[in-house]
């Protein structure tokens, strides 16, 4: 099939005895491992790269698992797609998506479906869905999760678009989705860009998860002074409790690893500057204009940044900012495997926190674009194939189910037990020994301090309230009557009322 379409010997796609059930453009490792995922399942699976080269490489190395239809062109590959076609991108979010989108929509007709599985900024979805819709074809703004082992295996998918795609759509992303008792991890989100917004703040949290297992990790090393391959035990043995999840089983597998050139703990080798591709600081911005605290994702976000600002902390430490590790653990009078529980409560409570925030986010975010996201849902396809994916998951899962209006996760009668049953004395204690030890724990304690927020009866924000009608006669409400008033701070300083 991978002559041109309309070769005289060869009948074209569209008229072979077999086409293809859904399609996938871009063959590199995601691309790949979807259409492979596919056909795993039994589907015919259409498949191009702008590259030939790829896609004969992919049918040289696993043409052999399934029903495959590789095309050199679009047109072929369009060609060899059942109706409604259905084809999922899977190439570098950007312009190289817009220019796919614009080659399929011109190849396909209407009712056909553009699916675009990239980790795409869902204002960017919102605007193709919109062009896409007026030529008459539809378009799903997909989230995929699981990296290259969930796309084969089983990934936890955030489809958005119209609902009149999922009908025809759903069942063959329920087949190739990763299963938690038996239900498939996907579900159709919302409309238009719902399904990368949220695959967005799933990202979120997925930076906030990985800092405070850092934070925790970092605190075991050197205020515990825990070498690395003890540490890889503890966070195993963490994995068998409420933390159970794929972040912390690989973390020990990371911390197990030796480096094989000089035999030294891997962790130890590697510079420590963490990248990042985007969708932290998208969720991080959008939740600024949301007006939405999500303190622990912006913390993550910003400690990767200032771990890569590598000039500024040589020159930090270089020219010596007093360091406040003047004191140790025992000097504290803190016991080691008292300290390693009160890490693990504290980590605990800092991930509870960082989830509740995103779904903050998220429901502020169905919100203003008219969604409708079920954030019960969201928790039950996150519990398998996602890089987020918990055991934890399923207490979510069970909060909403409880209350589908919880105003905050925090507030569910489980989590609420659970932090006043000690994860809360754990955690002040974790972040005052941080402190004391100069040692950072930027998530830790910020969604301590968030959580005391959230809890306080009165917050500071009165007197703000105070020095903005002060400067600027901004006006403040009062406590006791309705209304709107300004004091006259620089003449009699009569209240005045509006
Ligand atoms: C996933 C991941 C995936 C990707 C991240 C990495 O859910 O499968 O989130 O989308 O690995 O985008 O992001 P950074 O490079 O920004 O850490």
């Amino acid at each position: 099939m991978t002559q041109p379409a309309n070769s005289p010997e060869t009948p074209s796609p569209e008229h072979a005895d077999s086409l293809a059930q859904i399609g996938v453009v871009g063959m590199a490792v995601m691309g790949s491992n979807l259409a492979r995922n596919f056909v795993s399942k039994g589907h015919t699976v259409a498949i191009y790269n702008r590259s030939p080269e790829k896609t004969r490489a992919v049918m040289e190395q696993h043409g052999h698992e399934g029903a495959f239809i590789p095309s050199e062109t679009i047109e072929d590959f369009v060609a060899s797609l059942e109706r409604p076609r259905k084809a999922i991108i899977m190439v570098q979010a950007g312009p190289a998506t817009d220019a796919v989108i614009d080659q399929l929509a011109a190849a396909m007709d209407e009712g056909d479906i553009i699916i675009d599985g990239g980790n795409a900024l869902f204002t960017d979805t919102i605007r193709r869905e919109r062009d896409v819709a007026a030529r008459g074809r539809h378009f799903v703004g997909a989230g995929i999760s699981g990296g290259e082992e969930g796309a084969l295996n089983g990934p936890s998918i955030m489809p958005g678009g119209p609902a009149e795609s999922w009908e025809t759509l759903g069942p063959l992303l329920e087949d190739i989705s990763a299963k938690v008792d038996g239900e498939p991890c996907v579900t159709h989100i919302g409309p238009d860009g719902a399904g990368h917004f949220v695959k967005m703040v799933h990202n979120g949290i997925e930076y906030a998860d990985m800092q405070v297992i850092g934070e925790a990790y970092h605190l075991l090393r050197y205020a515990a002074g825990i070498e690395p391959a003890e540490l890889a035990d503890i966070f195993s043995e963490w994995n068998e409790g409420d933390l159970d999840s794929y972040l912390i089983e690989i973390t020990a597998e990371v911390l197990r690893q030796k480096d094989a050139r000089t035999g030294q703990p891997f962790i130890d080798v590697i510079v420590d500057a963490a990248g990042q591709k985007g969708t932290g600081r998208w969720t991080v911005k959008e939740a600024l204009d949301l007006g939405v605290p999500v303190t622990g994702i912006g913390e993550a976000v910003f400690a990767r940044a200032l771990s890569s600002a590598l000039a500024q902390r040589e020159a930090a430490q270089n020219i010596g900012l007093p360091a406040g590790d003047t004191t140790t653990l025992e000097a504290l009078g803190i016991e080691r495997d008292a300290f390693v529980e009160d890490v693990r409560r504290a980590l605990y409570a800092s991930k509870l926190v960082a989830y509740a925030q995103g779904f903050d986010e998220i429901n502020a975010g169905s919100q203003e674009y008219g969604w409708g996201v079920q954030p019960g849902d969201l928790a039950r396809i996150w519990r398998g194939g996602c890089i987020i994916r918990a055991k934890f998951l399923n207490r979510i899962t069970e909060a909403y189910e409880r209350d589908p209006e919880l105003p905050s996760l925090l507030l569910d009668p489980y989590f609420k037990a659970e932090l006043e049953k000690g994860l809360v004395d754990s955690w002040r204690r974790v972040v005052v020994t941080a402190t004391q030890l100069g040692l950072p724990v930027p998530v830790f304690a910020s969604s301590l301090s968030y959580y005391d927020s959230l809890r306080a009866k009165r917050l500071p924000a009165a007197l703000i309230q105070g020095q903005r009608d002060f400067f600027g006669a901004h006006t403040y409400r009062r406590v006791d009557m309705e209304g709107t008033f300004h004091t006259a701070w620089s003449g009699d300083r009569e209240e005045l009322s509006y």
